[in-house]
């Protein structure tokens, strides 16, 4: 009964007309950079992948070059070591393995966040609402309910405390193009950018659609007509 519905979060890639506000995706990308990444892998996206949200080659390689710490082996020694990025890598994790993220995180696992979108029933309205969710528990929540030390109450949770605190406020971050960076605007971003890793192929696949029943439909409109002129006057 405490348990709270997500709220509807519209995007530019909803429904049957869907296209990627590119600047939305990079700010997104932005905030998965200076803030999830603290605690989140990325597991499934490659940093040549982004030239889809607008950036040059160039651009691609000096993001993948701001990286100092893709896992790689010192040819030398065989020891395992770290090298600046290549656009062929993937985003790295901030984690050596999952002991070590528990370790960091009171125990809990932060997810893989690449498909989460996905994974999560009603994902990008719940992703939205989660990290917009944070609140002080009510007052006539029952004390088995309330956050144990080191979780934190959001109503969006399935068991309603979790162990991640609240990751944005207000301003945490600043965008180049000035854009807001109230929390829920952040919010918004890093939800459409995380709807972009789950589903890179989103739009194209709705395109293609329409293309196969535009198709679909002249040739259904031909076979009708040439039926009709074969039939002319057999009656
Ligand atoms: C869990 C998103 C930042 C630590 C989650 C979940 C999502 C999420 C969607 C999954 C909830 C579920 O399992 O249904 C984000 C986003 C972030 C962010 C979008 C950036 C805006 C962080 C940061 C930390 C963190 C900075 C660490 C300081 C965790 C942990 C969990 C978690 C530990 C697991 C919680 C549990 O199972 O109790 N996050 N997160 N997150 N996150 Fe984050």
């Amino acid at each position: 009964e405490f348990h709270k519905h997500p709220r509807h979060l519209a995007l530019a890639s909803d429904g049957m007309f869907p296209h990627w506000d590119k600047a939305q995706l990079q700010r997104g990308m932005q905030v998965y950079k200076e803030v999830c990444s603290a605690c989140h892998s990325l597991n499934l996206v490659a940093f040549r992948d982004i030239a889809e949200l607008g950036y040059t080659e160039g651009q691609v390689k000096s993001f993948a070059k701001s990286y100092d710490n893709i896992p790689s082996i010192n040819p030398d020694t065989g020891e395992p070591a770290t090298r600046t990025g290549l656009p062929s890598d993937h985003f790295p994790a901030p984690y050596a393995n999952e002991t070590a993220a528990r370790a960091a995180n009171n125990n809990a696992l932060p997810p893989d966040l690449s498909l989460i979108t996905k994974a999560r029933e009603d994902g990008k309205n719940y992703v939205y609402s989660l990290i917009t969710g944070f609140q002080n528990p009510p007052a006539n929540l029952p004390k088995e309910l309330q956050p144990a030390t080191g979780l934190h109450y959001n109503p969006y949770f399935a068991n309603l405390n979790l162990a991640m605190a609240p990751p944005l406020a207000d301003g945490q971050v600043t965008f180049a193009d000035g854009s807001p960076n109230d929390l829920k605007s952040m919010a918004k971003d890093v939800t459409a950018f995380l709807v972009w890793t789950a589903e890179p192929k989103l739009v194209k696949r709705v395109w293609t659609g329409w293309a196969v029943f535009l198709y679909l439909l002249i040739f259904t409109i031909l076979a009708y007509l040439s039926y009709r002129n074969i039939w002319a006057g057999k009656e």
